[in-house]
Protein backbone atom coordinates (compact mmCIF):
# COMPACT_ATOMS: atom_id res chain seq x y z
CA UNK A 1 0.00 0.00 0.00
CA UNK A 2 3.06 2.11 0.04
CA UNK A 3 2.69 5.64 -1.77
CA UNK A 4 -0.87 4.38 -2.66
CA UNK A 5 -2.85 7.68 -4.08
CA UNK A 6 -5.98 6.56 -5.60
CA UNK A 7 -7.86 3.32 -5.49
CA UNK A 8 -11.53 2.43 -7.89
CA UNK A 9 -13.24 -0.41 -6.74
CA UNK A 10 -16.41 -2.37 -7.34
CA UNK A 11 -14.98 -2.34 -11.09
CA UNK A 12 -15.34 -4.79 -14.05
CA UNK A 13 -11.46 -4.65 -14.53
CA UNK A 14 -10.64 -5.71 -18.36
CA UNK A 15 -6.42 -5.65 -17.49
CA UNK A 16 -5.82 -7.13 -21.39
CA UNK A 17 -2.94 -8.99 -19.80
CA UNK A 18 -2.18 -12.69 -20.63
CA UNK A 19 -3.52 -15.58 -19.10
CA UNK A 20 -7.20 -14.82 -19.19
CA UNK A 21 -9.95 -13.60 -21.39
CA UNK A 22 -9.37 -10.01 -21.58
CA UNK A 23 -7.51 -10.39 -18.43
CA UNK A 24 -11.15 -9.99 -16.62
CA UNK A 25 -11.17 -9.41 -13.06
CA UNK A 26 -15.23 -9.32 -12.34
CA UNK A 27 -14.80 -7.61 -8.80
CA UNK A 28 -12.20 -5.83 -9.03
CA UNK A 29 -10.11 -2.93 -7.30
CA UNK A 30 -6.98 -1.09 -9.11
CA UNK A 31 -4.79 1.31 -6.73
CA UNK A 32 -2.84 3.90 -8.54
CA UNK A 33 0.53 5.60 -7.02
CA UNK A 34 1.21 8.78 -8.88
CA UNK A 35 0.82 8.37 -12.10
CA UNK A 36 1.53 4.48 -12.14
CA UNK A 37 -0.61 1.55 -11.48
CA UNK A 38 0.45 0.01 -8.20
CA UNK A 39 -2.04 -3.32 -7.74
CA UNK A 40 -4.69 -4.82 -9.44
CA UNK A 41 -7.17 -7.80 -7.73
CA UNK A 42 -10.58 -8.95 -6.82
CA UNK A 43 -11.69 -6.70 -4.38
CA UNK A 44 -11.51 -9.22 -1.82
CA UNK A 45 -8.14 -9.14 -1.51
CA UNK A 46 -7.45 -5.49 -0.64
CA UNK A 47 -6.11 -4.75 2.36
CA UNK A 48 -8.76 -4.33 5.01
CA UNK A 49 -7.62 -1.03 6.42
CA UNK A 50 -7.03 1.40 3.59
CA UNK A 51 -4.77 4.96 4.45
CA UNK A 52 -7.16 7.88 4.97
CA UNK A 53 -5.18 9.75 2.30
CA UNK A 54 -6.04 7.06 -0.64
CA UNK A 55 -8.89 8.88 -2.55
CA UNK A 56 -11.45 5.72 -3.22
CA UNK A 57 -14.02 5.48 -6.55
CA UNK A 58 -16.92 2.87 -6.33
CA UNK A 59 -17.96 2.56 -10.29
CA UNK A 60 -20.25 0.57 -9.25
CA UNK A 61 -19.43 -2.39 -11.34
CA UNK A 62 -18.47 -0.74 -14.39
CA UNK A 63 -16.27 -2.15 -17.25
CA UNK A 64 -12.03 -0.08 -16.47
CA UNK A 65 -9.77 -0.86 -19.25
CA UNK A 66 -5.94 0.40 -20.27
CA UNK A 67 -6.47 3.62 -21.92
CA UNK A 68 -7.29 2.99 -25.77
CA UNK A 69 -3.86 3.00 -28.53
CA UNK A 70 -3.94 4.18 -31.82
CA UNK A 71 -0.93 2.96 -33.20
CA UNK A 72 -1.25 4.01 -36.75
CA UNK A 73 -2.29 7.47 -37.65
CA UNK A 74 -1.54 10.17 -40.07
CA UNK A 75 -3.99 12.66 -38.91
CA UNK A 76 -1.80 15.96 -39.63
CA UNK A 77 -3.18 17.16 -42.75
CA UNK A 78 -4.71 19.87 -44.60
CA UNK A 79 -7.22 20.19 -47.62
CA UNK A 80 -9.55 17.73 -48.17
CA UNK A 81 -10.17 14.91 -50.85
CA UNK A 82 -13.90 14.14 -50.62
CA UNK A 83 -14.09 14.41 -54.45
CA UNK A 84 -11.83 11.10 -54.38
CA UNK A 85 -14.56 9.65 -52.69
CA UNK A 86 -16.60 10.91 -55.37
CA UNK A 87 -14.41 9.50 -58.61
CA UNK A 88 -14.01 6.24 -56.57
CA UNK A 89 -17.85 5.77 -56.22
CA UNK A 90 -17.88 6.56 -60.06
CA UNK A 91 -15.34 3.82 -60.56
CA UNK A 92 -12.13 5.21 -60.77
CA UNK A 93 -9.68 2.91 -58.03
CA UNK A 94 -7.55 4.44 -55.64
CA UNK A 95 -4.14 3.38 -57.62
CA UNK A 96 -5.85 5.08 -61.08
CA UNK A 97 -6.39 8.32 -58.60
CA UNK A 98 -3.06 8.16 -57.43
CA UNK A 99 -1.42 7.46 -60.85
CA UNK A 100 -3.31 10.51 -62.22
CA UNK A 101 -1.48 12.87 -59.45
CA UNK A 102 -4.10 12.98 -57.44
CA UNK A 103 -4.46 11.38 -53.74
CA UNK A 104 -1.31 11.49 -51.61
CA UNK A 105 0.38 14.07 -53.80
CA UNK A 106 -2.87 16.42 -54.08
CA UNK A 107 -2.67 16.73 -49.55
CA UNK A 108 0.91 17.30 -49.87
CA UNK A 109 0.45 20.48 -51.61
CA UNK A 110 -2.46 21.68 -49.39
CA UNK A 111 -0.22 20.64 -46.72
CA UNK A 112 2.69 22.28 -48.01
CA UNK A 113 0.58 25.78 -47.88
CA UNK A 114 -0.65 25.40 -44.79
CA UNK A 115 1.25 27.27 -41.97
CA UNK A 116 2.22 25.69 -38.89
CA UNK A 117 -0.43 26.95 -36.57
CA UNK A 118 -3.05 26.24 -38.73
CA UNK A 119 -2.10 22.83 -38.97
CA UNK A 120 -1.74 22.17 -35.61
CA UNK A 121 -5.42 23.66 -35.04
CA UNK A 122 -6.93 21.45 -37.79
CA UNK A 123 -4.62 17.98 -36.05
CA UNK A 124 -5.92 19.20 -33.00
CA UNK A 125 -9.39 18.91 -33.31
CA UNK A 126 -8.96 15.29 -34.93
CA UNK A 127 -6.88 14.27 -32.27
CA UNK A 128 -9.61 15.39 -30.10
CA UNK A 129 -12.13 13.53 -31.20
CA UNK A 130 -9.85 10.57 -30.47
CA UNK A 131 -9.42 11.67 -26.75
CA UNK A 132 -13.00 11.95 -26.25
CA UNK A 133 -13.45 8.12 -27.04
CA UNK A 134 -10.89 7.33 -24.76
CA UNK A 135 -7.25 7.05 -26.32
CA UNK A 136 -4.55 7.83 -24.39
CA UNK A 137 -1.83 7.25 -26.69
CA UNK A 138 -1.36 8.03 -30.24
CA UNK A 139 1.04 7.56 -33.36
CA UNK A 140 1.06 10.37 -35.70
CA UNK A 141 3.30 9.99 -38.84
CA UNK A 142 4.78 12.43 -41.25
CA UNK A 143 4.33 12.08 -45.38
CA UNK A 144 2.05 15.07 -46.77
CA UNK A 145 5.49 17.11 -46.56
CA UNK A 146 7.76 15.07 -48.53
CA UNK A 147 10.83 17.37 -47.90
CA UNK A 148 13.15 18.39 -45.19
CA UNK A 149 11.33 21.50 -43.86
CA UNK A 150 8.10 19.92 -44.86
CA UNK A 151 8.50 16.69 -43.00
CA UNK A 152 10.14 18.73 -39.85
CA UNK A 153 7.07 20.55 -39.87
CA UNK A 154 4.56 18.26 -39.53
CA UNK A 155 6.58 16.13 -37.24
CA UNK A 156 6.20 19.28 -34.92
CA UNK A 157 3.09 19.59 -35.39
CA UNK A 158 2.47 16.15 -34.30
CA UNK A 159 4.66 16.43 -31.17
CA UNK A 160 2.74 19.79 -29.79
CA UNK A 161 -0.16 17.78 -30.50
CA UNK A 162 1.09 15.51 -27.16
CA UNK A 163 1.58 18.57 -25.38
CA UNK A 164 -1.45 20.29 -25.83
CA UNK A 165 -4.26 16.94 -24.91
CA UNK A 166 -3.73 14.56 -22.43
CA UNK A 167 -1.93 12.52 -25.16
CA UNK A 168 1.19 10.25 -25.34
CA UNK A 169 1.96 10.85 -29.24
CA UNK A 170 4.85 8.81 -30.49
CA UNK A 171 5.78 10.34 -33.88
CA UNK A 172 7.05 8.63 -37.10
CA UNK A 173 8.92 10.17 -40.31
CA UNK A 174 6.81 8.71 -43.51
CA UNK A 175 9.07 10.75 -45.56
CA UNK A 176 9.44 7.67 -48.02
CA UNK A 177 5.16 7.98 -48.32
CA UNK A 178 5.21 9.02 -52.21
CA UNK A 179 7.39 10.53 -54.51
CA UNK A 180 6.98 14.08 -54.05
CA UNK A 181 6.39 16.06 -57.55
CA UNK A 182 10.28 17.71 -57.76
CA UNK A 183 11.72 14.00 -58.30
CA UNK A 184 8.94 12.76 -60.71
CA UNK A 185 10.43 9.75 -62.33
CA UNK A 186 13.58 9.53 -59.99
CA UNK A 187 12.84 7.59 -57.03
CA UNK A 188 15.82 6.58 -56.33
CA UNK A 189 17.30 10.11 -56.19
CA UNK A 190 14.37 11.10 -53.71
CA UNK A 191 14.90 7.90 -51.57
CA UNK A 192 18.97 9.43 -51.55
CA UNK A 193 17.32 12.45 -50.21
CA UNK A 194 15.41 10.90 -48.05
CA UNK A 195 18.55 9.55 -46.27
CA UNK A 196 21.14 11.70 -46.37
CA UNK A 197 18.48 14.76 -45.71
CA UNK A 198 15.09 14.12 -44.20
CA UNK A 199 15.95 11.07 -41.85
CA UNK A 200 19.49 13.01 -40.89
CA UNK A 201 17.83 16.12 -39.46
CA UNK A 202 14.62 14.17 -38.33
CA UNK A 203 16.64 12.28 -36.11
CA UNK A 204 19.13 15.45 -35.00
CA UNK A 205 15.88 17.29 -33.80
CA UNK A 206 14.62 14.19 -31.72
CA UNK A 207 11.47 14.87 -34.11
CA UNK A 208 10.96 10.72 -34.65
CA UNK A 209 10.61 7.63 -32.65
CA UNK A 210 10.74 5.58 -35.78
CA UNK A 211 10.79 5.46 -39.34
CA UNK A 212 7.68 3.95 -41.78
CA UNK A 213 6.83 3.48 -45.17
CA UNK A 214 4.84 2.93 -48.28
CA UNK A 215 5.61 -0.15 -49.97
CA UNK A 216 3.35 -0.69 -52.87
CA UNK A 217 3.32 -0.15 -56.41
CA UNK A 218 2.15 3.38 -56.34
CA UNK A 219 4.51 3.73 -53.50
CA UNK A 220 8.33 2.17 -53.28
CA UNK A 221 10.40 -0.91 -53.91
CA UNK A 222 11.73 -3.23 -51.00
CA UNK A 223 15.31 -2.15 -52.70
CA UNK A 224 14.00 1.49 -52.06
CA UNK A 225 12.92 0.96 -48.53
CA UNK A 226 15.51 -1.01 -47.62
CA UNK A 227 18.14 2.02 -47.82
CA UNK A 228 15.45 3.98 -46.04
CA UNK A 229 15.11 1.13 -42.87
CA UNK A 230 19.29 0.91 -43.07
CA UNK A 231 19.86 4.69 -42.86
CA UNK A 232 16.77 4.71 -39.97
CA UNK A 233 18.49 1.93 -37.98
CA UNK A 234 22.20 3.75 -38.24
CA UNK A 235 20.17 6.41 -36.25
CA UNK A 236 18.61 4.33 -34.22
CA UNK A 237 15.37 4.60 -34.80
CA UNK A 238 12.90 1.65 -35.16
CA UNK A 239 10.98 1.22 -38.11
CA UNK A 240 8.11 0.07 -39.55
CA UNK A 241 5.88 -0.30 -42.65
CA UNK A 242 2.84 0.11 -44.83
CA UNK A 243 3.06 -3.44 -45.92
CA UNK A 244 0.70 -5.47 -48.68
CA UNK A 245 -2.02 -2.69 -48.61
CA UNK A 246 -3.01 -3.41 -52.26
CA UNK A 247 -0.71 -5.63 -53.60
CA UNK A 248 1.85 -8.49 -52.38
CA UNK A 249 4.89 -6.50 -52.84
CA UNK A 250 6.99 -9.06 -49.71
CA UNK A 251 6.94 -5.96 -47.65
CA UNK A 252 5.89 -7.75 -44.57
CA UNK A 253 8.98 -10.09 -44.84
CA UNK A 254 11.14 -7.14 -45.55
CA UNK A 255 9.81 -5.86 -42.61
CA UNK A 256 10.31 -8.85 -40.44
CA UNK A 257 14.46 -8.55 -41.47
CA UNK A 258 14.82 -5.59 -40.23
CA UNK A 259 12.87 -6.33 -36.75
CA UNK A 260 10.18 -3.96 -37.78
CA UNK A 261 7.75 -3.34 -34.74
CA UNK A 262 4.74 -3.23 -36.99
CA UNK A 263 3.80 -4.11 -39.68
CA UNK A 264 0.15 -2.37 -41.43
CA UNK A 265 -2.52 -3.18 -43.60
CA UNK A 266 -1.51 -6.50 -44.81
CA UNK A 267 -4.68 -7.56 -47.14
CA UNK A 268 -2.26 -9.10 -49.12
CA UNK A 269 -0.24 -10.86 -47.28
CA UNK A 270 0.64 -14.55 -47.85
CA UNK A 271 1.87 -17.53 -45.51
CA UNK A 272 5.69 -16.42 -46.00
CA UNK A 273 4.73 -13.19 -45.21
CA UNK A 274 3.17 -14.11 -42.10
CA UNK A 275 5.84 -16.52 -40.96
CA UNK A 276 8.26 -13.74 -41.04
CA UNK A 277 6.87 -11.80 -38.98
CA UNK A 278 5.93 -14.35 -36.69
CA UNK A 279 9.29 -15.28 -35.79
CA UNK A 280 10.35 -11.70 -35.80
CA UNK A 281 7.22 -10.86 -32.96
CA UNK A 282 6.43 -7.88 -35.72
CA UNK A 283 2.79 -6.83 -34.70
CA UNK A 284 0.52 -7.10 -37.97
CA UNK A 285 -1.54 -4.00 -37.55
CA UNK A 286 -4.72 -4.66 -39.08
CA UNK A 287 -7.08 -0.95 -40.82
CA UNK A 288 -10.45 -2.33 -41.47
CA UNK A 289 -11.43 1.73 -41.22
CA UNK A 290 -9.48 1.82 -44.78
CA UNK A 291 -10.46 -1.45 -46.41
CA UNK A 292 -14.05 -0.87 -45.51
CA UNK A 293 -13.82 3.38 -47.07
CA UNK A 294 -11.46 1.73 -49.98
CA UNK A 295 -14.67 -0.68 -50.58
CA UNK A 296 -11.73 -3.74 -50.83
CA UNK A 297 -12.52 -7.09 -51.25
CA UNK A 298 -9.20 -9.07 -50.65
CA UNK A 299 -9.04 -9.34 -46.41
CA UNK A 300 -6.32 -9.59 -44.19
CA UNK A 301 -5.53 -13.57 -43.82
CA UNK A 302 -6.74 -13.10 -39.95
CA UNK A 303 -6.66 -17.16 -39.27
CA UNK A 304 -3.28 -17.46 -40.44
CA UNK A 305 -2.22 -14.45 -38.17
CA UNK A 306 -3.53 -16.64 -35.25
CA UNK A 307 -2.33 -20.18 -36.19
CA UNK A 308 1.24 -18.43 -36.73
CA UNK A 309 0.36 -16.30 -33.25
CA UNK A 310 0.99 -12.75 -34.71
CA UNK A 311 -0.10 -9.88 -32.18
CA UNK A 312 -2.76 -8.46 -34.09
CA UNK A 313 -3.25 -4.48 -33.40
CA UNK A 314 -6.15 -2.17 -34.67
CA UNK A 315 -6.12 1.21 -35.47
CA UNK A 316 -7.75 4.05 -37.93
CA UNK A 317 -5.00 4.91 -40.40
CA UNK A 318 -6.92 8.54 -39.65
CA UNK A 319 -6.16 10.12 -42.66
CA UNK A 320 -7.63 12.17 -45.80
CA UNK A 321 -7.63 9.75 -48.34
CA UNK A 322 -7.84 6.20 -47.13
CA UNK A 323 -9.55 6.55 -44.06
CA UNK A 324 -10.91 9.97 -43.15
CA UNK A 325 -12.73 8.09 -40.04
CA UNK A 326 -11.69 9.95 -36.94
CA UNK A 327 -12.49 6.77 -34.41
CA UNK A 328 -10.73 3.75 -33.25
CA UNK A 329 -13.94 2.47 -31.63
CA UNK A 330 -15.96 2.56 -34.74
CA UNK A 331 -12.17 0.50 -36.25
CA UNK A 332 -13.36 -1.92 -33.35
CA UNK A 333 -16.40 -2.99 -34.47
CA UNK A 334 -15.21 -3.30 -38.15
CA UNK A 335 -11.86 -5.22 -37.20
CA UNK A 336 -14.87 -7.85 -36.05
CA UNK A 337 -17.75 -7.18 -38.78
CA UNK A 338 -15.27 -7.41 -41.67
CA UNK A 339 -12.14 -9.28 -40.83
CA UNK A 340 -13.78 -12.01 -38.11
CA UNK A 341 -12.31 -10.38 -35.44
CA UNK A 342 -13.40 -11.63 -31.99
CA UNK A 343 -14.17 -8.58 -29.84
CA UNK A 344 -11.57 -9.54 -27.78
CA UNK A 345 -9.04 -9.77 -29.99
CA UNK A 346 -10.34 -6.05 -31.53
CA UNK A 347 -9.86 -5.15 -27.62
CA UNK A 348 -6.27 -6.22 -27.16
CA UNK A 349 -5.47 -5.01 -31.22
CA UNK A 350 -6.42 -1.23 -29.13
CA UNK A 351 -3.90 -2.14 -25.49
CA UNK A 352 -1.45 -4.69 -25.38
CA UNK A 353 -0.63 -5.58 -28.79
CA UNK A 354 -0.75 -1.64 -29.76
CA UNK A 355 1.59 -0.73 -27.24
CA UNK A 356 3.69 -3.20 -28.79
CA UNK A 357 3.60 -2.00 -31.91
CA UNK A 358 4.81 1.28 -30.48
CA UNK A 359 7.59 0.30 -28.62
CA UNK A 360 5.95 0.82 -25.37
CA UNK A 361 4.93 -3.24 -24.37
CA UNK A 362 6.57 -2.46 -21.02
CA UNK A 363 5.25 1.06 -20.63
CA UNK A 364 1.42 0.63 -21.45
CA UNK A 365 -1.45 -1.23 -22.94
CA UNK A 366 -2.16 -3.34 -19.58
CA UNK A 367 -3.52 -2.66 -16.18
CA UNK A 368 -0.55 -3.88 -14.76
CA UNK A 369 1.39 -2.84 -11.81
CA UNK A 370 4.31 -0.45 -12.82
CA UNK A 371 2.69 0.68 -16.05
CA UNK A 372 1.66 4.25 -16.79
CA UNK A 373 -1.64 5.04 -15.24
CA UNK A 374 -4.10 5.03 -18.41
CA UNK A 375 -7.33 3.90 -18.10
CA UNK A 376 -11.35 4.47 -18.96
CA UNK A 377 -14.05 3.70 -17.43
CA UNK A 378 -17.10 2.90 -19.45
CA UNK A 379 -20.76 2.92 -19.66
CA UNK A 380 -20.60 -0.52 -20.10
CA UNK A 381 -20.47 -3.89 -18.04
CA UNK A 382 -18.50 -5.84 -20.27
CA UNK A 383 -15.27 -5.61 -22.79
CA UNK A 384 -16.98 -7.74 -25.13
CA UNK A 385 -19.87 -4.25 -25.55
CA UNK A 386 -16.62 -2.29 -26.94
CA UNK A 387 -17.05 -4.15 -30.34
CA UNK A 388 -20.02 -5.16 -30.16
CA UNK A 389 -22.27 -2.00 -31.06
CA UNK A 390 -20.98 1.22 -32.17
CA UNK A 391 -21.81 5.00 -30.73
CA UNK A 392 -23.52 4.06 -27.60
CA UNK A 393 -20.52 2.85 -25.18
CA UNK A 394 -18.80 5.88 -23.68
CA UNK A 395 -16.12 6.89 -21.41
CA UNK A 396 -17.55 7.90 -18.12
CA UNK A 397 -14.17 9.22 -17.19
CA UNK A 398 -10.88 8.79 -18.33
CA UNK A 399 -7.38 8.96 -16.40
CA UNK A 400 -4.21 9.40 -18.14
CA UNK A 401 -1.04 8.62 -15.85
CA UNK A 402 -2.80 9.09 -13.09
CA UNK A 403 -4.55 12.42 -13.30
CA UNK A 404 -8.26 12.75 -14.72
O1 LIG B 1 -2.35 4.15 -44.75
N1 LIG B 1 -1.25 3.77 -47.88
C1 LIG B 1 -0.65 4.79 -47.68
N2 LIG B 1 -0.96 5.70 -46.79
C2 LIG B 1 -2.21 5.94 -46.22
C3 LIG B 1 -3.13 6.69 -47.09
C4 LIG B 1 -2.58 7.95 -47.50
C5 LIG B 1 -3.50 8.77 -48.31
O2 LIG B 1 -4.25 8.28 -49.17
O3 LIG B 1 -3.43 9.99 -48.08
C6 LIG B 1 -2.85 4.67 -45.72
O4 LIG B 1 -3.86 4.20 -46.26
FE1 LIG C 1 -1.43 4.51 -43.14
Amino acid sequence: MQGWTRLIRNATVASCVDGKPYGLIPKGAIALAGNRFAWVGPAKELPSALPKSVAVTDVRGALVTPGLIDCHTHLVWAGSRYREFEQRLNGTSYEEIARAGGGIASTVTATRAAGESDLLSLALSRAARLVAEGVTTIEIKSGYGLDRDNELKMLRVARSIGKRLPLTVRTTLLAAHAVPPEFKGRADDYIKCVCDEILPAAAAEGLADAVDAFCERIGFTPAQIERVFTRAQELGLAVKLHAEQLSNQRGAALAARFKALSADHLEHVEKEGVVALAAARTVAVLLPGAYSYLRETKRPPVELLRVHRVPIAIASDLNPGSAPLASLLLNLNLGCTLFGLTPEEALLGVTRHAARALGLRKERGTIEPGKFADLVIWNAEHPAELAAQFGMVRPVAIVREGAS
